[in-house]
């Protein structure tokens, strides 16, 4: 079967846990070429993944006729830019989120996108996410959703310290904005956000098509509560997503009670790792609580130190532990795998494109808008 030919331009963090085994991995795509300025981590991952090509100049990449489409997944400062290029050399794109810090940067996008008539496919994955893609199904044939809570929710305190003021709702709340309008299909009318202090925020949100949504946006919980979820009340029933493993409904005639994807979970209804729990039982967890609270009294003492590692917690999992961000379904791959497909076939991807893109940049602008101005945004 063929398979469309994907180039990789950035192999990092989000490549490394993600894209590259991926690829690897994928049903509609192969990866041919893979690029990166820092040269070590090419040759590690190339030799890892058995990438034919390697190269540190983006262009060579985009000037190799036999590659279809490529990954951006460098960081916000490029990835426009990166964008517009790929996309004047007629490939295809799927580029991380987010596109770019202003909506005036993506806007770049939207236009190079239109006048190249090629795919750009955001990394706004959670839309292939198969618990939010069965919650979907169950609360539109319920008449939609009419009323939305969303909770995100990580350490951030400890490794967003010293990033500039917004990275988290430009970098991590634009996944939410994103979800949101895709639950919904609407677009939002309005938002007005108020902050406790720097990255703990909460959001009021009006769409067009009159459902209403917060979102409780906070850097400050400990690794052990579960970052994401979300209830949606529809006409008469609802569901609650937690953590993208367990999907109950509420109300729904001829509906089970819940429904479970893969991941780390807990059989106690609270859900964290399960990797850990496999490894030790309830005293792995226990342990995992205590070096959350540890590694962050440490980090408060100090200001400017550099990130603590991982060291602790990796050897008491024997350095088998991935990072339990990447331990359930976020539909990463799928979402991926689907742009191939509709390259090879020619139909229109159900990804975020890039106007989906520029919506949601808008909406981390105008919530930061809200918060210094203490007035509703409308759009
Ligand atoms: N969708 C998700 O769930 C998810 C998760 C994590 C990160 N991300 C996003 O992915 C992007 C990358 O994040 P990361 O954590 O992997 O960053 P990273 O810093 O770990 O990796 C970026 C890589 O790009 C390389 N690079 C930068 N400029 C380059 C250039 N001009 N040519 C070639 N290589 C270049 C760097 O050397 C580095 O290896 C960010 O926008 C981030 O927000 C998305």
């Amino acid at each position: 079967m063929r398979k469309a030919v994907f180039g990789m331009i950035g192999t990092g963090g989000i490549a490394q846990s993600q894209h590259l085994p991926n690829l690897s991995r994928a049903r509609h795509a192969t990866l041919k070429t893979v690029c990166d300025l820092r040269e070590e981590v090419l040759k590690k991952v190339q030799a890892q993944y058995r990438i034919p090509e390697a190269v540190t100049d983006y262009r060579t990449m985009l000037a190799d006729p036999e590659i279809d489409a490529v990954v951006v997944a460098t960081r916000e400062d490029m990835q426009a830019p990166l964008t517009v290029e790929a996309l004047k050399a007629g490939k295809h794109v799927y580029v991380e989120k987010p596109l770019a810090n202003t909506p005036e940067e993506v806007e770049t996008v939207v236009a190079a996108q239109r006048q190249a008539g090629k795919h750009v496919s955001v990394g706004f994955n959670r839309r292939f996410a198969p618990a939010y893609v069965k919650a979907k199904e169950l609360v539109h044939a319920d008449g939609g959703p009419k009323n939305i809570h969303y909770r995100i929710s990580d350490e951030y305190w400890r490794w967003g310290k010293n990033y500039p003021p917004n990275t988290r709702v430009i970098h991590e709340v634009c996944h939410i904005f994103d979800i949101l309008r895709w639950f919904t299909d609407s677009d939002p009318q309005s938002i007005y956000c108020v902050g406790s202090r720097p990255d703990d925020e909460a959001y009021v949100l009006k769409f067009k098509n009159g459902c209403v949504a917060t979102i409780m946006n906070s850097g400050y919980c400990t690794m052990d509560l579960p970052k994401e979820r979300i209830e949606i009340v529809s006409n008469l029933g609802s569901v609650i997503v937690e953590e993208f493993v367990e999907l109950r409904t509420y109300g729904y005639k001829n509906c089970d009670w819940i429904h479970r994807f893969p991941g780390h979970s807990h059989p106690d209804r609270e859900f964290t790792h399960k990797f850990l729990l496999g490894l030790g039982g309830a005293e792995a967890l226990y342990q995992l609580r205590r070096m959350g609270w540890e590694q962050r009294a440490r980090f408060e003492k100090t200001d400017g130190e550099p990130e603590p590692d991982r060291a602790e917690l990796q050897a008491y999992c024997s350095g088998r532990c991935p990072h339990w961000n990447y331990m359930v379904d976020k539909g990463w791959l799928a979402a991926v795998d689907h742009l191939a497909e509709c390259i090879l076939t020619g139909q229109a991807p159900r990804n975020a494109c890039a106007a989906d893109g520029l919506w949601s940049a808008k909406m981390s602008s105008a919530a930061i808008s809200s918060r210094e101005t203490g007035r509703v945004v409308e759009f």
